[in-house]
């Protein structure tokens, strides 16, 4: 069996070239993030996809805690993990049915007009600056104020939120990990307890009171859920929208093709979704049992890394996959996950990046990069896919 492959600094500045060179390998290899872990990273769409949905594979947060070498358990080891995202049925089935509903196509299409409103608020003050990086001025400040007014998180503390959840999607140290846990976890107990005194109308006061009235959802649930739907509800779209832009302004044909035809736009949100999308390998799952992927038979109980960033390149699936083309027929990429744990905010996420990408093409014709792309630094993190710094010129 070849060699681990390291996932570091070098490996997340271009995940695409090791990418192209593992497919072309085999389906899995073994590898090693950062904290020492030894995982089995899956790069190739037919088996991501399988391996996505297989029932052998679990997610279950306390079981997976008994896996980690000592210490190294990171944000698994929060109390703040009790989500339905490290779940397995029927727990999992249990706590995504109480939010379901709050995410479904029809109930987000209601929040267009707000959502429209925000972005042109915020388009007014990209066009007063001139040159601007996208993700802090834009991208950043649309899907965490939206997340917010959503849950009925006071639209004042979204910044510090940002900063607490740092830690939780970039690579950090055991002591900012356990700083960050702390003050999100006060933070969202008091909220949840002002929340019960007075209920508003928002989601997180629906749960208070769904976790009142009987015992579908525990106090430590809904701290986690709350925290599970903040950090989820903004950190990917962030960078959806500016992977987006960034893939546009890398592709001048396709930018024109788009503004010629504003009707592509939803087909170009699934080709950005495909192409660059916002989550570079899915959280992580551990077997249960012994699983035959290609050659290789993976032990029960050890960790697995399906990439989705790597799937959605595949070019047994997707024909010249590293070309942006618009106008293709990009259904049936992963970037949203795939079986039970299908992201619960994929319409939420397609209508503000519809919504954002459309109105800032139509605001600013002369839209350009103020970066050479080689020199984009991209996140540090087997979960986002991202620039840091996205500068742009509005004209
Ligand atoms: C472009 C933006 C987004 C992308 C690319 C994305 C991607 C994903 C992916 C890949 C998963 C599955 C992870 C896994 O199986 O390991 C997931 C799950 C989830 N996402 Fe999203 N997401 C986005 C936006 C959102 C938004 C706006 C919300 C809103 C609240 C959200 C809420 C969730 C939740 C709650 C789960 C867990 C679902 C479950 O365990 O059943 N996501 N997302």
């Amino acid at each position: 069996m070849s060699e681990p492959i390291r996932l570091n600094r070098a490996f997340f500045q271009d995940p695409h070239t090791i990418y192209r060179e593992l497919r072309a390998e085999g389906p899995i290899r073994p590898a090693t993030p950062e904290r020492g872990l030894r995982v089995w990273l899956v790069t190739r769409y037919a088996e991501a996809k399988a391996l996505l949905a297989d029932p052998r594979l679990s997610k279950d947060g306390d079981r997976a805690l008994e896996l980690f070498p000592e210490g190294t358990g990171g944000a698994h080891a929060s109390s703040l993990s009790a989500h339905m995202l490290n779940s397995d049925p029927p727990d999992h089935t249990r706590l995504r049915k109480l939010v379901n509903r709050a995410f479904t196509a029809r109930t987000v299409a209601r929040l267009r007009p707000r959502i429209e409103q925000i972005t042109d608020r915020l388009l007014d003050d990209l066009a007063a600056a001139g040159t601007v990086d996208l993700v802090e001025s834009f991208a950043f400040p649309l899907p965490i104020t939206v997340i917010c007014e959503l849950l009925g998180v006071p639209g004042s503390d979204s910044d510090k939120f940002r900063e607490w959840t740092k830690p939780f999607v970039m690579a950090a140290s055991a002591e900012e990990l356990r700083a960050a846990h702390e003050a999100v976890e006060s933070y969202l107990i008091e909220l949840v307890a002002a929340k019960r005194k007075a209920p508003g109308e928002d989601l997180l006061s629906a749960l208070v009171q769904v976790s009142d009235e009987g015992d579908r959802l525990s106090p430590a649930e809904i701290v986690s859920m709350a925290f599970l739907l903040l950090v989820a509800g903004h950190e990917t779209t962030v960078n959806l929208i500016a992977n987006g832009v960034l893939a546009l302004l890398q592709n001048p044909e396709q930018l024109a093709a788009l503004r010629g035809d504003p009707s592509l736009l939803p087909n170009a949100v699934e080709e950005f979704l495909r192409y660059e999308g916002p989550i570079n390998i899915a959280t992580l799952r551990f077997t249960t049992e012994p699983i035959r992927v290609g050659d290789v038979e993976i032990p029960a109980e050890e960790f697995v890394m399906i990439s989705l960033l790597s799937a959605n390149r595949d070019d047994d699936r997707f024909s010249e996959p590293d070309r942006l083309d618009i106008t293709r027929s990009a259904g049936g990429h992963l970037a949203f996950g795939h079986g039970i744990h299908y992201c619960l905010g994929a319409p939420l996420a397609r209508l503000e990046a519809e919504i954002a990408l459309g109105r800032l093409l139509s605001r600013f014709p002369k839209l350009e990069l103020d970066i050479d792309p080689d020199a984009l630094q991209w996140r540090v993190s087997t979960l986002i896919r991202g620039a840091h710094v996205v500068p742009i010129r509005v004209g």
